[in-house]
């Protein structure tokens, strides 16, 4: 991996929705080229922390650090570059349904890059052929696509824009098992033939062993524990533990 570089860091995070708070003062550091797991129950602030990652949730206290810039202190302007650097794979694929495969993927680059056209089919035909597509699917409709096929489009569209930082939202979640192997084969693929900083959020533990470089687990606003899929599968910590052996008796045990 190189050098340690620090390429996202959350320092003393807050954000309440109404009087919930859901992340409560929360630090976390992604290193380059890494690929950390974000896990935990839903509704504990998962994706909460990727919105603020890319710029499109504020926080009420602390400072979000990407690539050396604080994302609070940004202009509009200096946020639409840095997003430039970012892809987001949403959960449930989030495509335009009234769009093509092509115009959904193409969409920033003909948006923010200004490609040409020719140039933009091209690329895409290659994008999609880097997630497992065939070319020609380029004017289909994403209802005329099975759930997979639509994770690859999401994901096509995300790394369309060549970016340093892809954040993926439950890559796997609504898939089978076989398809959702082959989006983790492919967040694995990304990271080495991209050398990507991805942050995967997700509850599948299986998908987290298999992608992730370190896992930190969110409970009650913080991070409460970081580290290896080893070390985390050999986790002393009681919540730890019950969350990664899927254990659903009782309720979680008092910190
Ligand atoms: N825009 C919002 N407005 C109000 N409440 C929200 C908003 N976004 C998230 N929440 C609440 O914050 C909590 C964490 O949400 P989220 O980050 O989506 O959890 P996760 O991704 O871990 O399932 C949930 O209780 C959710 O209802
Ligand atoms: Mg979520």
């Amino acid at each position: 991996m190189g050098q340690i570089v620090k390429i996202i860091q959350l320092k003393g995070v807050s954000k309440s929705f109404g009087d919930r708070r859901v992340l409560d003062s929360l630090d976390l550091d992604v290193y380059s080229g890494e690929t950390l797991v974000i896990i935990g129950r839903s509704g504990v602030g998962k994706s909460t922390i990727l919105k603020h990652i890319a710029g499109l949730l504020p926080a009420d206290q602390g400072e979000i650090w990407v690539e050396g810039l604080e994302v609070g202190r940004l202009k509009e302007r200096e946020m639409n570059e840095l997003r430039k650097k970012m892809g987001v794979v949403f959960q449930y694929a989030a495509l335009f349904d009234s769009l093509t495969v092509f115009e959904n993927v193409a969409f920033r680059l003909l948006r923010d890059f200004k490609m040409v056209e020719d140039k933009a089919r091209a690329w895409v035909k290659e994008k999609l052929e880097l997630v497992g597509l065939r070319g020609d699917l380029l004017d289909l409709k994403p209802a005329q696509l099975s759930g997979g096929m639509r994770k690859r489009v999401g994901l096509a569209r995300a790394i369309a824009v060549d970016p340093e930082i892809i954040l993926y939202d439950e890559p796997t979640s609504g898939l089978d098992p076989v398809s959702s192997e082959a989006i983790n084969d492919l967040i694995v693929d990304m990271q080495k033939k991209l050398r990507v900083t991805s942050v995967v959020v997700t509850h599948d533990m299986h998908s987290a062993y298999k992608v992730a470089n370190r896992i930190a687990m969110i409970y009650d606003g913080k991070i409460i524990g970081i580290g290896t899929p080893d070390e985390i599968k050999n986790s002393q910590d009681p919540y730890i533990r019950q969350f990664v052996t899927g254990s659903v008796e009782g309720p979680m045990p008092v910190r």
